[in-house]
């Protein structure tokens, strides 16, 4: 019997790159061959956000990608279109030995007035529909809304943008669940800006400390809050402003992987009817540090969050085809390049064999 294909799915929010050409892509796609050879799959698919200009990393005529002679991109290239541009880029690579692939593609935006209170700035989805060995799947391409002050951030749980990303997840669900088409199996990766629930999260960190607010001048608008230590000279353990968190103790977030603070990350959680995703056991895949020296620390900006994720229906998630234990099932959720800067986003990636009829 012919071995079961290998399938790569990758997301990866490419901002800084455009940002930094030159040391970090090159860094970048390094790191992206090598999983290649590594896992060997036969489909490869890579979900960008972000993508900016045209000038964007020449994958499909590198000499490491030559094993895989059909690709298709799409690229939202309607740079002009400000009020809709959502910077989404597709990339699809087979390999030659694969047989019985057919692709249809769409895609599908958010309607223009979908955050009536917030800028546009380039968010969206972008699927596309694919036939493997007989197996119909959908591929979907997503960025969600980030967090837009980590201040107001944590004056809720859930906070307001948590809340009007789970109002954008559950449009792109119902699209894939209550289409004219049948529904099919589904893959969704992308940075759906997921973070920590900060409100809970702060109340855990800032345990046995005194908390102070500064407001702005001349203003009740709070400008930054620090949290000091009781004892030992007051020494500030937390300090959060818009678009600063610093967090003295800041290793934590690489721990054990950064298992002590998973049960913060409630954002998929609403939808667990609908949606499987594999154990989380990589660190928070943003933001790290745009300096190519210092690939493994966070940016005192944003609360460390696993931002970019791949998700699944339950009906794909019978896909991944399990060999051996659990501890080593053949299917591997991770980031790539955890040793290596790759911009502020580490892209994270689900490899498993796929499970078609006739297995
Ligand atoms: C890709 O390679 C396979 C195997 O050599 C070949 O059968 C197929 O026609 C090729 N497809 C394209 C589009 O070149």
């Amino acid at each position: 019997m012919e071995p079961l294909p290998g399938v790569l799915l990758v997301t990866a929010n490419v901002g800084s790159l455009f940002d930094n050409v030159g040391e970090i892509q090159t860094g970048w796609l390094h790191e992206f061959y090598m999983t290649v050879h590594r896992h060997k799959p036969k489909f490869i698919a890579l979900h960008f956000q972000e993508v900016g200009g045209k000038d964007y990393m020449s994958i499909e005529s590198s000499q490491e990608m030559k094993e895989y002679n059909r690709s298709c991109v799409y690229v939202d290239n309607q740079f002009k279109a400000e009020d809709r541009f959502t910077a989404l880029g597709s990339m699809y690579f087979i390999h030659s030995t694969l047989k019985d692939v057919y692709q249809y593609d769409f895609t599908e935006k958010f309607p223009k007035n979908f955050w009536p209170d917030f800028k546009w700035s380039r968010k969206g989805f972008m699927r596309t529909r694919w036939n493997i060995h007989n197996q119909g799947l959908d591929l979907v391409n997503v960025h969600l809304f980030h967090d837009a002050s980590n201040l107001i951030a944590c004056t809720a749980s859930p906070s307001v943008y948590s809340q009007n990303r789970r109002k954008a997840l559950g449009y792109v669900m119902d699209r894939m669940l209550v289409t004219l088409d049948s529904p099919l199996p589904f893959f969704l990766f992308g940075d759906f800006n997921f973070r920590l629930d900060t409100l809970c999260l702060v109340e855990h960190l800032s345990t046995a400390t005194d908390v102070h607010t500064v407001n702005k001048e001349d203003s009740n608008e709070v400008e930054k809050i620090t949290w000091e230590e009781k004892d030992n000279d007051h020494k500030v353990v937390l300090h959060i402003e818009a678009k600063q968190f610093d967090y003295l103790h800041q290793a934590i977030f690489r721990e054990d992987n950064g298992q002590a603070l998973l049960k913060y990350d409630k954002e998929v959680a609403a939808f667990h009817d609908v949606v499987r995703e594999e154990e989380i056991l990589f660190p928070p895949s943003y933001p790290y540090s745009e300096d190519y020296t210092e690939p493994t620390q966070y940016m005192s900006t944003r609360c460390p969050a696993w931002c970019d994720r791949v998700l699944m229906s339950p009906s794909a998630h019978m896909f991944l085809h399990r060999s051996g234990n659990n501890e080593d099932s053949g299917v591997i959720y991770d980031t790539l390049g955890s040793n290596v800067c790759m911009g502020d986003h580490k892209p994270v990636f689900l490899f498993f064999a796929l499970k078609t009829s006739g297995h």
